[in-house]
C-alpha cells in the first residue's frame, strides 16, 4: 500500500531579529499578552531571556550576518513579516564603527534579501518592519536646533554618527528593495513591503538600553529609584524627543497593520514629547526628593545629542495611519515609569 504523503507545508511565522534587546522584550511581552506570539520565531545572538522563552514559537541563537542561517530560515519557514530590530546603538557604534556597519547595514541587507526570496516563493511581498531613529538627523548648530523644532522626515539628513549613517542608508535600502530591486531584469521582483518608523529616545520601565546616547534619561530614572547617584553625561539644556516603550510597540504594530493603500511614504517620524535633561531630572526629583542627580557633560556624547532635533514632526504618521501616542510627559511619569519601576525595584530589595 502506498500512502499518499501530504506535501510538506512550511510553517507560517513572523521573524523578529534582535529580540533580546529592549524593544524586542517589550514587543514579545505585548504580543504574548494578546496571545499573538505563538507564530513568532526569534533570532538573536544572545538567544532570549529564560523568562520569555516559552512565550514564542522558537528561539534561534544566531547572527544575522550568517548566510547559512538565513538560508535555513528561508527553507524552513514561510515568513510573512520580518520585524528587524537587531542593531548596535549610537554610542556603541562609535567605538566599533566598522563592526556597526556590518551589523547595521550588511545585517539589514541579508534580511531584505531573505524577504525578497520569501516573497518570490509565496507570491506575495513580505512585510518588513524597520525601526530607524532620530540619529539620522544632523542639526548644523544649536541656534538652528532651537529655531527649527518640529523637523520633517526629509530635512537635515546629515547624521554625525555611524549608527545614524547606517539607519539613514538602510531607510534608502528599504525603499530600493521595495521599489527598484532587479529593475533591469526581465522578471521584475515583487519587492518587499518596507515600512519604517523613526523613533525618538525610547524609555522603558522594565529595562535599560545598552550603548545608546539618549540613555541618560532612562539611566537617571532607574538610578534614582534604586537610590543611586547619577552623573548625567549631557548638559541641563540638552533637549530631544522621547517616547515610552509601550508607545514604541504600538507604533510598530500600527504601521505593520496599516492597509498598504493608505501609506504614501516608506519612512515615518513618530514621537511623544520633548524634554530637556533638566526637566527630566526635575520630574524624577518630584517623585524621589532624595535623588542625587548631577550634570557632568561628556563633550563628545553631548555633541551627538546636540546634533539631534529638539522635536520631530510626525504629522504624516498621524494622517496616514492614525498614529497618536498614549503617553504625554505627565502620564509617562505618573502612570507608567514611576509605578512600574518602583514596583520592580521593591522586588530587588
Ligand atoms: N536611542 C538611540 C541611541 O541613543 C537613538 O535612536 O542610540
Amino acid at each position: 500500500m502506498f500512502v499518499r504523503r501530504r506535501p510538506h507545508l512550511r510553517e507560517k511565522v513572523t521573524l523578529i531579529t534582535g529580540a533580546n534587546g529592549e524593544v524586542g522584550h517589550g514587543l514579545i511581552q505585548h504580543l504574548y499578552a494578546l496571545q499573538d506570539a505563538s507564530d513568532v520565531v526569534v533570532l538573536d545572538l544572545r538567544g532570549l531571556d529564560d523568562s520569555m522563552r516559552g512565550m514564542v514559537n522558537r528561539v534561534i541563537v544566531g547572527d544575522i550576518l550568517d548566510n547559512e542561517l538565513i538560508n535555513l530560515l528561508l527553507n524552513e519557514y514561510e515568513i510573512d513579516t520580518i520585524i528587524h530590530l537587531a542593531a548596535l546603538l549610537s554610542t556603541h557604534s562609535e567605538f566599533n564603527p566598522e563592526t556597526a556597519h556590518r551589523v547595521n547595514v550588511q545585517g539589514t541587507i541579508n534580511l531584505l534579501k531573505l524577504a525578497i526570496e520569501q516573497g518570490k516563493s509565496r507570491g506575495l511581498p513580505v512585510k518588513f518592519i524597520f525601526p530607524s531613529s532620530i540619529a539620522v538627523y544632523g542639526m548644523p548648530d544649536l541656534e538652528t536646533k532651537a529655531r527649527v523644532t518640529a523637523v520633517k522626515e526629509e530635512d537635515f539628513l546629515y547624521p554625525i554618527t555611524m549608527y545614524g549613517c547606517n539607519k539613514l542608508y538602510c531607510e534608502h535600502l528599504g525603499r530600493y528593495y521595495a521599489q527598484y530591486y532587479q529593475q533591469l531584469s526581465a522578471s521584475r521582483s515583487l519587492g518587499v513591503d518596507f515600512r519604517c518608523v523613526r523613533f525618538p529616545g525610547l524609555i522603558s520601565a522594565q529595562t535599560l538600553p545598552t550603548g545608546g546616547t539618549s540613555d541618560y534619561a532612562p539611566e537617571m530614572l532607574h538610578a534614582a529609584i534604586r537610590g543611586k547617584p547619577y552623573a548625567c553625561f549631557v548638559r541641563e539644556d540638552a533637549r530631544i524627543p522621547f517616547m515610552m516603550m509601550p508607545d514604541a510597540i504600538k507604533s510598530l504594530l500600527m504601521l505593520a497593520d496599516a492597509p498598504q493603500e493608505q501609506l504614501n511614504h516608506y519612512v515615518y517620524n513618530v514621537t511623544s514629547f520633548s524634554l530637556t535633561a533638566q526637566e527630566i531630572a526635575e520630574r524624577v526629583q518630584q517623585n524621589f526628593p532624595d535623588a542625587q542627580i548631577t550634570f557632568e557633560p561628556d563633550t563628545a556624547r553631548q555633541a551627538i545629542v546636540d546634533s539631534w532635533p529638539a522635536d520631530i514632526d510626525d504629522s504624516a504618521a498621524r494622517r496616514e495611519w492614525n498614529w497618536s501616542p498614549e503617553y504625554d510627559a505627565d502620564r509617562a511619569f505618573s502612570e507608567y515609569l514611576i509605578p512600574i519601576i518602583t514596583e520592580l525595584a521593591s522586588h530587588e530589595k
